[in-house]
């Protein structure tokens, strides 16, 4: 995150202040699902971004005192509530970017596609009115579960005749920032040098982390790979377990979709070297979608990065082949869902 953490001294808030006076573009950002777990911190996040003016926050509840809370943060942007589907469409229009961490979570013993039956209508909904109020913004899909909910929104799209593939993300930053944390801690190297791809998509096995591909280039024991992958498949279920019925990962996932949102938007302000992992429709594998590497511009993915499945150990290359069934699967059935909806 570019604006890090309010600066404490009344001279740091000027520079601060300057900076941000001196920028060229700055953009809407709505969220929907903002009252939640992840929606509280994530608000929080992005109304640190200097490259934000405006920040939408809807939810069906208690969505006003989180926008009247976080609007007392001398950041720039003006922070404003929407509750309820009447409001939806104002909340989005003109809007840049939607990020949508709408949706239930897990509990112990779940998998993420048992919260398919209630999150794909979620979804479902949203995308509609996404599709009728700001069809051209960055689409950034959090609800579980991401292997089926983004092509349901990709449908929902296509019915509306607005679907732009460039511009419709899963967001898996957090297994990025996970693999990046976990190989850190292992190789004691400094968090901060430590990127790792992560492929494939966002549920058990089909989460490929390429340790192979870490940069700084990083060497591991045959026991390391297999401790490492197992560990970046399950921490979500660690965290679900730990958090024993109070919900799934929260502020991770805030960390990292507050990370994502900042990318779009270097991206939309003309960076020319903004990369990160998402789960986007791809030609990469013969799935019609997956997560890999993808480079970031003005108009959505730029380039998919076919280099990282080059040269794949054979672990890995096992790995890819064993996730791709489960994969096919789930995106089939979102697929299905949003059809027979039609
Ligand atoms: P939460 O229950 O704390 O919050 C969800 C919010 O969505 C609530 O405020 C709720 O009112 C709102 N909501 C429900 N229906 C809505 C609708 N129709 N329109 C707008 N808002 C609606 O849950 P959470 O912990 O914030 O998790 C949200 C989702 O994110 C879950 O599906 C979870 O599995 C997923 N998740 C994804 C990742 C990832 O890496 N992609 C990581 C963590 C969690
Ligand atoms: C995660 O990876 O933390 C999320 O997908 C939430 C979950 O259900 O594990």
């Amino acid at each position: 995150l570019r604006a890090s953490f309010a600066p404490r001294a009344q001279k740091q808030t000027q520079k601060f202040e300057n900076r941000v006076q001196a920028q060229a573009s700055t953009f809407k950002v709505a969220v929907l699902g903002a009252a939640g777990g992840i929606g509280q911190p994530l608000a929080l996040l992005i109304k640190m971004s200097p490259l934000v003016s405006a920040l939408h926050l809807y939810d069906i509840a208690n969505v006003k005192g989180v926008a009247a809370d976080l609007s007392h943060c001398n950041t720039p942007s003006q922070v404003l509530d929407f509750t309820g589907q009447a409001e939806l469409a104002n909340c989005l229009k003109g809007v840049d970017v939607v990020v949508i961490p709408a949706g239930v979570p897990r509990k112990p013993g779940m998998t993420r596609d048992d919260l398919f039956n209630i999150n794909a209508n979620i979804v479902r909904t949203l995308v509609e009115a996404v599709a009728d109020n700001c069809p051209d913004a960055f689409i950034h899909i959090i609800s579980n579960p991401v292997n089926s909910t983004v092509p349901i929104a990709a449908e929902i799209l296509k019915q509306k005749g607005v679907y732009n593939p460039k511009k419709l993300f899963g967001v898996t930053t957090l297994d990025v920032v996970r693999a990046n944390t976990f190989v850190a801690e292992k190789k004691n190297l400094r968090l901060i040098d430590v990127d790792v791809p992560v492929i494939g998509g966002h549920a058990g096995i089909t989460i490929l982390p390429l340790l192979s591909k870490t940069r700084p280039s990083v060497s591991f024991t045959n026991e390391e790979v297999e401790q490492l992958t197992v560990r970046i498949q399950n921490a979500g279920t660690e965290v679900v377990e730990a958090k024993a019925g109070a919900g799934s990962a929260t502020l991770s996932m805030a960390y990292a979709a507050a990370r994502f949102v900042e990318s779009s938007l270097r991206a939309l302000d003309g960076d020319a070297d903004v990369y990160e992992c998402s789960f986007v429709q791809s030609e990469l594998t013969e799935l019609p979608f997956f997560a890999s590497r993808i480079k970031l511009g003005k108009n959505g993915v730029e380039a998919i990065i076919s280099t990282d499945l080059h040269g794949l150990t054979e672990y890995e290359a096992k790995a890819l082949e064993a996730l791709k069934p489960e994969l096919k699967a789930s995106i089939e059935k979102g697929v299905a869902f949003a059809q027979k909806k039609a």
